[in-house]
């Protein structure tokens, strides 16, 4: 009767003891040094002692990819609010250690060295701990802390958490990608906190969008120091003189003995508070609190950089006060898996004489109401009507879009920054696409790029070698033996097409030709 056992009470007695404790696994968040995972999907991460954070290899969407991060571990919105390694992700067999002398050390599946924590030499690390705050932090055994997960943040500060003046945040790339992205939340050493987009690699910062206005060039101890998350959830600059200035006004509605939260400078740019119930079910989900600025769209300005959105491209804030980009008519990604990126014209606009005298036949204006391009001007008049604005930038080979607002007319040139769309802007955009090319298009030239111009140059390796060249000596052969000669170009015209100073556009198919010997 040994197969008995799963009918006897003692097993059900012993699976209800069991099971609590074989779902989460028993911690007290200390991580002994010599203690190392790996990048795999069986790895238990560290856990802080309640079990709400993790500190490990988070797996990614993609398969096999790992981020190092630390993350909320107990919900089902497994939130990242860390991560290490510049936030590129590790394939699977990584493997990260605790050591004495450098603290964490990743390494890829072959022991390459990625990254480390970076201490100061000859500290010797005793333990790791997971604080249930969501801080890692490396420990001596006199108990300083050699290393803060707080202290290196990443685009998300947790209760608790201070940035000092000279700190800085940084939002990821998009939703997937955590590499550093344009926007960053800095509380420079004046002491104003500012939100700025910034050039990617450089770092240069661009004007801000945001500013604390926390800055007392004539008595420094008025001057904010510090920005605070303190562990009731409330953030704020805290200046010298002890005094607090909310970074935005909010209710004391979510306790964070019952509610977590967390401040994150999102991909798009917008710094925002959240809280998540403690307590939860499936349809519990994260919900801002409050979020800096107000409109981005239109909060975003300045001379340089993109704006909110990628160039050429128009911010409109969407219902939950998030900047949704898309790109004008006649315009498209240029990137089309990047939404928040730059967008293309879909033609060229020439200032060859054969367009600029002909403008009006080539080029149309499409009319956006409430959209504008603040920056990117180059020529201005005033008092003007639609139609005087219209018609000088249809005439003008430079001008890209024509703003109409307040009796002035504003041109504008490529590539457009800052675009929004928005009721504040009280402006009209005519924006100038081309309507057809001046001359039919006749179907493209044959490819080799399809076995037909081989057979012409008959297998000359060299002018194969040169397609390019070879392609637009045969454009400029074709356009001088146009039927029509009003047609054929000038020989100034040949020279420049020949040396490629100016583009060559197709040719019509002379009827006359074949291409066939
Ligand atoms: C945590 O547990 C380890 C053994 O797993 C023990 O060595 C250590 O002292 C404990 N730390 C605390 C703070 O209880
Ligand atoms: C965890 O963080 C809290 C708040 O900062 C701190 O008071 C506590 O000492 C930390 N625990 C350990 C073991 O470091
Ligand atoms: C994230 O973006 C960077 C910069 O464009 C790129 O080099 C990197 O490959 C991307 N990472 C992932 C995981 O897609
Ligand atoms: C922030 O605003 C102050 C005025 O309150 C100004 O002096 C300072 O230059 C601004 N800082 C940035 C980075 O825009
Ligand atoms: C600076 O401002 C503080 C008040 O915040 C004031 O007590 C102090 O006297 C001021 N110092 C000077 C030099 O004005
Ligand atoms: C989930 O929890 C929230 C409170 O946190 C509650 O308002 C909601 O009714 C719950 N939903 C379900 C389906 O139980
Ligand atoms: C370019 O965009 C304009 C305006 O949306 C459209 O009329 C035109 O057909 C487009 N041309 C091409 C080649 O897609
Ligand atoms: C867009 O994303 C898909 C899937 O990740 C990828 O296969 C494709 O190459 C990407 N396209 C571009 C232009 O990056």
């Amino acid at each position: 009767m040994a197969c008995a056992l799963p009918h006897h009470p003692l097993f059900h007695f012993l699976l209800l003891f069991l099971l609590p404790f074989s779902i989460v696994a028993r911690t007290n968040g200390t991580v002994a040094v010599g203690t190392s995972i790996t990048a795999n999907n069986k790895d238990t991460p560290w856990l802080s002692p309640s079990g709400a954070f993790a500190f490990g290899f988070k797996p990614l969407e993609e398969k096999n990819l790992f981020l190092l991060s630390i993350w909320y571990y107990k919900i089902p919105d497994q939130t990242i609010v860390w991560y290490g390694h510049d936030g590129v992700p590790v394939s699977i067999g990584s493997k990260l250690g605790l050591t004495v002398d450098r603290g964490l050390v990743l390494s890829d599946p072959q022991g390459k060295e990625l990254w480390n924590s970076q201490l100061i030499l000859n500290n010797n690390v005793a333990h790791g701990f997971m604080n249930d705050t969501g801080n890692f932090v490396l420990v001596r055994s006199d108990s300083v802390n050699l290393w803060e997960s707080f202290k290196n943040p990443t685009d998300t500060m947790l209760p608790t958490q201070i940035m000092e003046y000279g700190g800085v945040i940084f939002s990821r790339l998009s939703e997937t990608n955590f590499s550093q992205g344009r926007f960053q939340l800095r509380l420079l050493q004046d002491g104003n906190l500012v939100l700025n987009t910034r050039d990617i690699p450089s770092n240069f910062a661009y004007d801000a969008y945001y500013n604390s206005s926390t800055s007392d060039y004539s008595n420094s101890s008025n001057s904010g120091y510090r920005v605070i998350f303190d562990d009731k959830g409330v953030m704020y600059i805290l200046r010298r003189n002890s005094e607090i200035v909310l970074i935005k006004p909010q209710g004391t509605s979510f306790p964070a003995t019952e509610y977590f939260h967390r401040a994150t400078l999102d991909f798009d740019g917008v710094f925002t508070q959240y809280y998540h119930p403690k307590t939860f079910n499936s349809s519990t989900k994260w919900t801002p609190i409050w979020s800096q600025p107000d409109n981005i769209c239109v909060d975003i300005g300045g001379g340089e950089g993109s704006g909110a959105c990628g160039f050429n491209s128009i911010c409109k804030l969407n219902d939950n006060q998030r900047p949704d980009c898309k790109c004008p008519p006649g315009y498209s990604l240029l990137d089309p898996n990047n939404t928040y990126g730059s967008c293309k014209p879909n033609f060229t606009q020439s200032c060859l004489e054969d367009d600029i005298n002909s403008a009006e036949d080539i080029y149309d204006f499409e009319t956006l109401i409430n959209t504008d391009w603040p920056t990117s001007d180059y020529e201005h008049f005033s008092p003007a009507t639609e139609a005087q604005c219209k018609r000088s930038c249809i005439n003008d080979c430079f001008c890209a879009v024509a703003i109409l607002g307040d009796s002035s007319c504003w041109k504008k040139k490529l590539p457009l920054s800052n675009g929004r769309d928005d009721n504040v802007v009280n402006r009209h955009a005519f924006l100038k696409f081309r309507k057809r090319d001046p001359r039919t298009l006749p179907s493209p030239l044959p490819s080799p790029l399809e076995g037909r111009l081989d057979t012409l140059v008959e297998n000359d390796m060299e002018a194969l070698n040169d397609w390019k060249r070879l392609e637009r000596f045969l454009m400029v052969a074709i356009w001088c033996i146009q039927e029509d000669p009003s047609l054929r170009p000038t020989m100034r015209k040949v020279t420049q097409m020949l040396e490629g100073v100016v583009e060559v556009d197709v040719p019509p198919c002379p009827s006359q030709v074949s291409f066939t010997s």
